[in-house]
Formats: C-alpha cells, structure tokens, sequence
C-alpha cells in the first residue's frame, strides 16, 4: 500500500523531507514560498485519494523552505467529502513512512470564544473529537505505533512557544485555543455552538483533528495553527464558506511569515 505512494513520490523528487504541512482552505498557496519546488497533483500519486471540493487545491508539493527539505498538502481530505476515515489521514501515514518527524497542520475555522475576532490566528493547544469516528479504529498498524495512543500532549508546547516568541517580535499576539471537530458539511448549529463553548471549545471545524490522531499515532511532534475565517453559528448573523476564503486570503501575509519562521526554528 504505501510502497508503491513513495517509489512514486521518491522518483518525482522528494528527497528526505523533514517537515510536513498540511494547509487548509484558502492556506494553500504558502507553497509559493518554497524554493525548488516539485508539485506533484493528487491524482498522479498511486493509492492517494483525489481532492473533490472547489476551492481546494490537490496537490503534493515538496520543496526548501527556510532552508529546510518540506513536504505540503495543497488541500486536504474532509470525511464529509465522504472519504473513509483511513482515507481522510492516508496522507499522514506517507509522511510517517517518508521519514517525517515533525508536522504542521492548518485550517480556517469557526471562533467560539466570545474574546475572539475574525482573522485571529490561534494556535491550536488541544482538541475536542465531537465527530464521533476515530481513524484508529480498526486493525492497529503495529509497525506505525501503539494499540492505545497518548493523547494528554498532542500539541508540542515547545513549537508554541517558538510561535508566540514569532508574534511577539511582530508586534502581534495569537490567540491560544481548543479547536473542536465536527464533521460537517453543516455548518454547526448556535445550540451545538453553545455546547462546544460549555465543553471548553474554543474554535470549531470540519478537519484536522483525525490527521493530528494518526501524526501522534505515528509519534510525530504536531503544531496547529488554526484562522478564525467567522464566528460560528449564534455570534454572527449568518455563514457562508465565501467569507472563509475571503479571511484567509487576507490573513495570507501573516500566516505565511509565521509558517516561514516556525520551519526555520523548529
Ligand atoms: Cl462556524 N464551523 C465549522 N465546523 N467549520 C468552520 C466554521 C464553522 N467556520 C469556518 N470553518
């Protein structure tokens, strides 16, 4: 299963990655940062799942960034996309075998903290799974990590530090939160929004917490940065997936900068 995704990748170029970020909607172009850069579109890769939502680009992209060897996902896998969850985090298991230690994953997402505005970057300090799914589940992959996985620091406080210490030196602060997974595609409800701020929530969305299971299943070293694109349900008068890529693209400089520094300091 994997051996055939990294011969792939292997022969188009990807040579010992050190670092894999995953970027979210509207986050997609931090790729333009990277030097020597080999794009290689989801659907050339043997066994990996094709991105199907417009917005969402696909592609693998492998290149230098702050003088490190990276790996991105252009675009990720949603399981409301109707992927299996295996699916969803397949990717994550390639960097593992590609010898990744360390990962980065990114989204836009939904501000349920009332001291949160839109555009806020927060970076992500634990998760609440509200899915109801777990990509573990099943036959535990033995040569990949444990049957039961430790959860209690899933997100490094050594790279949060190094992020604060980043927007601190840029005149700015970031937001520090709970990001809470609900599957989608609907946005939540303000009932279901008042049930993630009562748990502890303090952002909500549709990913990365089944990506973050598998790194830490794998005994990656995992940051999340996540972009409030809109107040969830109940906070502002209404949603539309327009105003999440509209954020994003407008918070782009910023994040980009601090994705830039973080690689160059972790
Ligand atoms: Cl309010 N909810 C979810 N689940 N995902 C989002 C969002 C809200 N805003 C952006 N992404």
């Amino acid at each position: 299963m994997f051996a055939k995704t990294i011969d792939y990748l292997i022969s188009q170029g990807v040579d010992s990655p050190e670092i894999a970020l995953v970027l979210g909607s509207g986050l997609g172009d931090m790729v333009d940062e990277f030097e020597d850069s080999i794009k290689i579109p989801y659907e050339n890769i043997p066994n990996f799942p094709v991105s199907t939502v417009k917005g969402h680009e696909g592609a693998f992209v492998y290149g230098k960034l702050s003088g490190r060897k990276v790996v991105a996902l252009q675009g990720r896998f949603h399981y409301y996309e109707g992927y299996d969850i295996q699916t969803v985090t397949y990717p994550i298991r390639v960097f593992h075998e590609l010898g990744i230690k360390q990962l980065v994953v990114t989204n836009a997402c939904g501000g349920v903290n009332e001291s949160f505005n839109i555009g806020d970057l927060m970076v992500i300090s634990d998760h609440i799974n509200l899915a109801g799914v777990n990509p573990l589940i099943g036959p535990n992959l033995d040569q990949h990590g444990p049957r039961f996985v430790d959860m209690s620091h899933a997100y490094s406080s050594r790279t949060h530090g190094i992020l604060n210490q980043i927007a601190a030196e840029e005149g700015y602060q970031l937001q520090s939160g709970v990001y809470t997974w609900f599957a989608g595609p609907t946005y939540e409800t303000p009932a279901e929004i008042r049930y993630a701020r009562t748990i502890g929530g303090d952002a909500v969305g549709m990913s990365t917490v089944p990506e973050v299971i598998v790194a830490k299943h794998c005994g990656m070293e995992v940051t999340g940065i996540s972009c409030i694109t809109n107040l969830a349900a109940g906070m502002q008068a209404s949603l539309d997936h327009k105003e999440v890529i509209e954020v994003t693209k407008h918070q782009k400089p910023r994040f980009n900068h601090l994705v830039k520094e973080l690689v160059a300091r972790m």
